[in-house]
């Protein structure tokens, strides 16, 4: 594949870029290489606004990484504060799209106004910095503004996606002893509501530490208040009125100083395990990374109006919809609802509406859209475009080149990122003014990231050859623990390759240096750019009364990349197993969140295992893929099984 298409920077992208050539791309790459601490050192000390300046750039004492130790920061300070006092003070922060069509636009002087207030409502209530609040919103401006007013206050956030079940709400508030919620009575998604507040209120029947919990009003539907825990967001931001000199002051709450090291927020994924691991990120080194990035990566300028279509509720919206974005100064444009709603071009009027000139997707929405075909985006002027982005999976090459015909008009570069919850920032990418693209890689390592492909001993891997993709140098935004967990921590992305970061990613680099990512190694499924662990999904079946074991693999999908399959075995008992299979749909929406719901569900006699009895996912995997078994199955216990269930997709 290292022979397929290039596509060179045009000179007029490269010429006003902040990156312009390879050799300064080279030249980067190898001074960060030389010198990492200073490399970073150097940056955090210009790019970002200290309290008081670090001491140590990085103290390592694998798997365990401070950076920029003795430092006094505040990321929403760093956000915020910091434009006000120049030209930046009346450039619109956010502009926001509602689903329905109506529209904010906030200013980073008002932004400050209203975290401000809000991070005031927030004191009064009685929270305080080390505390821990989840987040569950739709994607309105209330949610960035919740979490930049944690963050003022070093209350360390948790959003939690609003696709999510109050089950896994639970867990989660349960996981991190949070004592704050901040939710809205609902949100609007394909034009049904999507009710937020009765899944908090089921959730924290057992969340006894929760103390309030904030409700913002954003549909108006009737939602119960419980007394003495639950209150309004508007009738506590009114109450700032009743005395002039509260007001004032909640128009300037300060930020507090905090440690480089400060929390600054947890954010769930799905592991090897059932059970999701809480990823720590910290305030300075997680700050700097998506800051310069945005630069590297997005080659970011002042008149650039920026969109991120991902949901906040997942990394790449906290990253670069909201910390990156915002500390880099940009115009951010947020939309609540679907891509398809109310019709196919939402993305594309949107577009045209804001003169959107930096737009960043998944394969995912793009691969839907190609179905829908080129009349929709080309009813619009996407003339503002200048860049493109992808990220949460590789690019099938066809998608890459409608993507770069019919939306940026063999004009625009697209940046293939490739990263994780875990890296914090934008680990693989191409600078868009400086390095050739190739369709289907993310390309290059960015400057102060160090890779290598080894094999299952930890042996580094020559060019062209597959193997485990890992990071060698901490960087500064890598998750510094598993919330409560260090030992998970540890096991989970140090171990197999000792003092190297484990990506749970095989990649392979071809001889001109550049990644390929083929995907997770692990049982870790992605659908459409969202990670879904096999053992979370196959512990929600066998909780169903009807199920006594379930294994569960992803299986390729034209749209969404992979799509959940799930095989079941079931109880004795007379059940009908067609409305099984959608009551089980259901149930694992119910018990995880709606898109975790398997597409398919296949009924079987037995699952295929080991002699010590673990499931062969493996083999599962090849079923639906391909319908047949290749490789070695001696450990199996019952071949019989197989084989009837690779002949069970020809039968049906
Ligand atoms: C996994 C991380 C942080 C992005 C959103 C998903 C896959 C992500 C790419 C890409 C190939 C990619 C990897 C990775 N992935 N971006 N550009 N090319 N694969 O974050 O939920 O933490 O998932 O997404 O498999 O390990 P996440």
């Amino acid at each position: 594949m290292s022979d397929s298409k290039i596509y060179e920077p045009s000179a007029e992208f490269s010429s006003r870029a902040h990156v312009r050539s390879m050799e300064e791309r080279t030249e980067l790459y190898e001074r960060a290489r030389a010198n990492p601490e200073h490399f970073w050192a150097e940056l955090a000390q210009r790019e970002l606004s200290w309290f008081r300046p670090f001491a140590k750039t990085l103290e390592w004492e694998p798997p365990f990484a401070k950076w920029f130790v003795g430092g006094k920061i505040n990321a929403c300070y760093n956000c915020v504060d910091r434009h006000l006092d120049g030209p930046r003070r009346n450039k619109p922060a956010l502009i926001w799209e509602g689903e329905p069509g109506d529209q904010r636009i906030i200013t980073y002087l008002e932004l400050h106004r209203l975290v401000s207030r809000f991070a005031t409502v927030l004191k009064r209530l009685g929270f305080e910095t080390g505390e821990r609040a989840i987040i569950y919103m739709p994607m309105i401006p209330e949610l960035p503004i919740a979490m930049l007013a944690c963050a003022r206050l070093g209350i360390t956030h948790s959003v939690v996606f609003g696709g999510f079940s109050s089950e896994a709400l639970k867990a989660r508030t349960q996981d991190l002893n949070a004592t704050l919620v901040i939710t809205a009575d609902g949100g609007w998604r394909r034009g049904k509501e999507v009710r937020l507040k009765t899944a908090v209120d089921e959730a924290l029947e057992e969340c006894p530490d929760v103390r309030a919990v904030v409700v913002y009003k954003r549909t108006g539907s009737d939602v119960p208040m419980k007394a003495g825990r639950d209150v309004w967001w508007d009738e506590q931001d009114e109450q700032l009125k009743d005395a002039p000199q509260l007001e004032q002051q909640a128009e300037h709450c300060e930020s507090q100083d905090l440690d480089s090291e400060h929390p600054l927020f947890v954010l769930y994924t799905s592991g090897t395990t059932g059970r999701p691991k809480g990823i720590l990120h910290t305030t300075a080194g997680y700050l700097l990374q998506t800051l310069m990035t945005m630069k590297w990566v997005f080659d970011l300028r002042e008149d650039d109006v920026y969109w991120c279509t991902a949901d906040i509720g997942w990394v790449t919206g906290h990253s670069y919809i909201v910390y990156g974005p915002l500390a880099a100064g940009a115009t951010s444009v947020m939309y609540e609802g679907a891509p398809d709603f109310p019709a196919f071009d939402r993305f594309w009027q949107i577009v045209e509406k804001y003169r959107v000139s930096i737009f960043y997707t998944s394969p995912t929405a793009i691969r839907a859209l190609v179905r829908q075909g080129e009349r929709w985006p080309e009813a619009h002027d996407l003339s503002s475009l200048r860049l493109l982005g992808s990220v949460g999976e590789p690019i099938n090459p066809a998608a890459w080149e409608w993507y770069h015909r019919v939306i940026g008009k063999k004009q625009c570069p697209i940046v293939d990122t490739w990263w994780q919850t875990e890296t914090g920032a934008i680990m693989i990418s191409a600078m868009p003014g400086a390095v050739p693209l190739k369709p289907g890689s993310a390309t290059l390592p960015l400057p102060g990231i160090v890779l290598d492909i080894v094999d299952s001993k930890g042996e580094v891997l020559g060019a062209n050859r597959e193997g485990y993709l890992v990071i060698r140098h901490p960087w500064p935004s890598m998750v510094r623990n598993v919330w409560g967990d260090p030992k998970r921590f540890e096991e989970q992305y140090w171990r197999r390759v000792p003092g190297s970061y484990f990506t749970g990613d095989a990649a392979r680099r071809d001889t001109d240096g550049y990644y390929w990512v083929l995907g997770r190694v692990d049982d870790v499924m992605n659908v459409s750019g969202h990670r879904l662990s096999t053992m979370e999904v196959e512990s929600a079946l066998v909780h169903h009364p009807a199920v006594a074991e379930a294994a569960v693999v992803g299986k390729p999908h034209e749209i969404t990349g992979q799509a959940v399959c799930a095989f079941v075995t079931l109880k004795q008992g007379d059940w009908n197993v067609e409305s099984l299979g959608q009551e089980l749909r259901q149930w694992v929406g119910r018990e995880i969140g709606a898109f975790a719901k398997p597409e398919e569900i296949r009924f079987a006699d037995a699952l295929p295992k080991t002699r010590s009895g673990k499931i062969m996912r493996r083999l599962l995997r090849e079923i639906v893929t391909s319908n047949s078994v290749t490789g070695d199955v001696t450990t199996l216990e019952d071949l019989s099984v197989v084989t009837k269930l690779a002949s069970q997709h020809d039968e049906e």
